[in-house]
Parts: structure tokens; C-alpha cells; sequence
């Protein structure tokens, strides 16, 4: 009886404690560091990508190592409406999110015009407009709550234009510029919103777009990799 007692507290305290965080793109990466990171620290993990391969590779391992609730959620990004469908799905059938890591997000390369029309538009999408949507739509239901957390995942891209990666740059630009600015919104909710910015190495230009690129990747007139903060209280 005292057994089933303790069992039942236990199911209960963590429904009831148990915090989510929710990444895109929590399958390989920054994304999945962060989904370890976070796990390690006792959050329930949920992940959107696009492979199921990956995502229930990642499922099996972090919830074998962590042991704490992973939930995957297949999903293309780089859609229209896409975004929208996620948080609806996660938000309708789970318990509800406290941290928001937007990071799913890649980069093409290569002369502006010989870039194709549809591929930037996806990326365009996934980089910028289910960023965007996803914040706007977490952040009013923690406004609600008075508490909560986005990260969104920036570039040192955002800092100057980027010939060769004109629309990556121009998108991770984006980025820090909405960031900032819901930033200071937030701040009269007491709601945090993080921004991280990170400097590319050249495997991940190099994963997609076209193989021309006159980039500073390949000039070498990049810096190491580094991760930076907008100083913004
Ligand atoms: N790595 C760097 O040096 C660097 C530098 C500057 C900025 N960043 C930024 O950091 C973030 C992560 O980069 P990373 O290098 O760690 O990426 P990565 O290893 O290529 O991982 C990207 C993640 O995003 C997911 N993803 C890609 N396209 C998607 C789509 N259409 N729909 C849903 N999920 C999608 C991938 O899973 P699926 O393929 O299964 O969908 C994967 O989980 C990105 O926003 C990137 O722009 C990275």
C-alpha cells in the first residue's frame, strides 16, 4: 500500500514539477548538446526534426542515459504553417513548455542568383518565419505563466553582410534583431529571452548549397569558432 502510495506521489510530482524544454533541430549539432545538457539537468525533452531515423535514434539515447521523458516530433520546418502545427500538436496532447530553444537552421552558399528560388525559400522559412512564429506563439502562453525561457540560435553572420551566404547571414541577421527586440518587450513580463550567437567553421556551409562559394570560410578570414552574447539586461 505504502509502495503504490510512493508510486503514485512520484507519477504526480512529476506531472506536476517536471519542466519541458523544446528544441528544433535537437538531432544532431548544437541542438543535440543542448538537448543532453538540459536532460542532465532533469527537463523532459522534446524534440522536432525532420528524420524519424534520427529522432528516435536520439529518443533511445537520451532517455537511456538520462532517464528522463524524451518525446519526438517529425516535423519539416522549412514549411509554411509548419510551425504552427508543432506547437499546436505538442502544446493540445503534453504538458507545456517552459524552455524554448529555436535552433533548427542551416546555411546555403554560393552567387545569390545561382542559389534556387525554392531552396532559399525554405531556408528563409526554417531560419526566420518558424523561429518567429514559434517565439511569438510560446511567448504568450508564458506570459501567462510570468515565467520562461527562449534561446534563439543566431550567428556571427548576423553581425555584417555575407557575400556568397547573403540570404544566411541576412536571416541569422533577423534573428538577432527580433531577439533583441522581444528582448526588451520581455522585460516587463519577466520572461528572459536569451540570444546566442555562434561563428560558423566550414563544415557547416559545406553540409548544404552549392559547392562555388568564395566565402570567407574558404579566404580564411574567419575567426575560430567562439559563442557570444549580446550584453543586453
Ligand atoms: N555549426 C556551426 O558552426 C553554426 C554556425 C553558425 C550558426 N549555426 C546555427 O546553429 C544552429 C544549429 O547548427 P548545427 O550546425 O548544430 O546544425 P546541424 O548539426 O546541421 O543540425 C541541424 C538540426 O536541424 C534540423 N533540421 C534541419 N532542417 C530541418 C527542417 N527543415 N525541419 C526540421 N528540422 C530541421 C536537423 O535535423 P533533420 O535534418 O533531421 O531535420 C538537425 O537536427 C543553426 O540554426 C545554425 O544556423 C551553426
Amino acid at each position: 500500500m505504502t509502495d503504490m502510495l510512493l508510486l503514485i506521489t512520484m507519477h504526480v510530482s512529476k506531472e506536476i514539477f517536471m519542466e519541458y524544454v523544446l528544441i528544433t533541430g535537437g538531432t544532431s549539432g548544437i541542438g543535440y548538446e543542448l538537448a543532453r545538457v538540459f536532460a542532465q539537468n532533469g527537463f523532459g525533452i522534446l524534440i522536432a526534426a525532420s528524420n524519424s531515423e534520427k529522432l528516435s535514434m536520439v529518443k533511445n539515447s537520451l532517455s537511456e542515459e538520462f532517464h528522463t521523458e524524451v518525446e519526438t516530433y517529425k516535423k519539416d520546418l522549412s514549411k509554411f504553417g509548419a510551425a504552427e502545427e508543432l506547437y499546436k500538436e505538442i502544446t493540445g496532447g503534453h504538458s507545456e513548455i517552459s524552455v524554448l530553444v529555436n535552433n533548427a537552421g542551416y546555411g546555403l552558399k554560393g552567387e545569390t542568383q545561382n542559389i534556387g528560388i525554392e531552396e532559399d525559400r525554405n531556408m528563409l522559412i526554417l531560419n526566420m518565419m518558424t523561429l518567429a512564429e514559434l517565439t511569438k506563439l510560446f511567448l504568450k502562453d508564458r506570459y501567462q505563466k510570468g515565467s520562461g525561457k527562449v534561446l534563439n540560435v543566431s550567428s556571427t553572420g548576423a553581425f555584417q553582410p555575407g557575400p556568397y551566404t547573403s540570404s544566411f547571414f541576412a536571416s541569422k541577421a533577423f534573428v538577432l534583431s527580433y531577439s533583441r527586440a522581444v528582448r526588451y518587450e520581455a522585460k516587463t513580463w519577466n520572461t528572459g529571452l536569451h540570444i546566442m550567437s555562434r561563428c560558423y567553421k566550414d563544415r557547416f556551409l559545406s553540409k548544404r548549397g552549392s559547392q562555388n562559394s568564395k566565402g570567407c570560410h574558404e579566404s580564411g578570414e574567419c575567426g575560430p569558432a567562439c559563442i557570444s552574447q549580446p550584453d543586453e539586461k
